[in-house]
């Protein structure tokens, strides 16, 4: 099993929904390949924002080497599920030509939209962001991948 996480920059969510999959997965001895990208290009190889980058570590987890890339037509082959962000990531990916991009909200909260921590005012905002993103991404591999 493959899952594509997918946000706008992939330097601010997707790192952290990326992350948090791979320590659980190894924690639950979970069999799945995940990765994250964005829909947006402005931001290639850069590392994760300062502030993702920050509750990652406070979290335990060091984001500090991953690279940022733009989601590729390969990708909708390669991967098993492609999870957005948002509802925006979804339907940009539509626009690509990919329809059956699941919502990270819907695996948790009713389908809220994991907000868009870029304009945020500081770091706040961010642990709220890594607790929505740590449910859903559990949630999903509970149920996606667990055999
Ligand atoms: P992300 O956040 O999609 O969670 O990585 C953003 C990063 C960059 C931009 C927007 C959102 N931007 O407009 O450059």
């Amino acid at each position: 099993m493959k899952i594509l996480f997918v946000c706008l920059g992939n330097i601010c969510r997707s790192p952290l929904a990326e992350a948090i999959a791979r320590d659980y997965a190894q924690k639950k001895d979970y069999q799945v390949e995940v990765d994250s990208c964005g829909t947006g290009s402005w931001h290639i190889g850069e590392a994760p924002c300062p502030d993702s980058q920050k509750i990652a570590k406070i979290r335990g987890l060091d984001i500090s080497n991953y690279k940022a890339r733009q989601v590729c037509k390969d990708d909708f082959k390669k991967f098993d599920i492609l999870i957005g962000l948002d509802s925006k990531n979804i339907t940009s990916l539509k626009e690509l030509g990919y329809k059956d991009a699941l919502l990270m909200g819907d695996f948790g909260f009713e389908g809220e939209d994991v907000p868009d921590p870029y304009f945020f005012d500081g770091f706040e905002g961010f642990d709220k962001v890594f607790d929505m993103i740590e449910t859903c991404v559990k949630n999903l591999l509970d149920e996606k991948v667990r055999k």
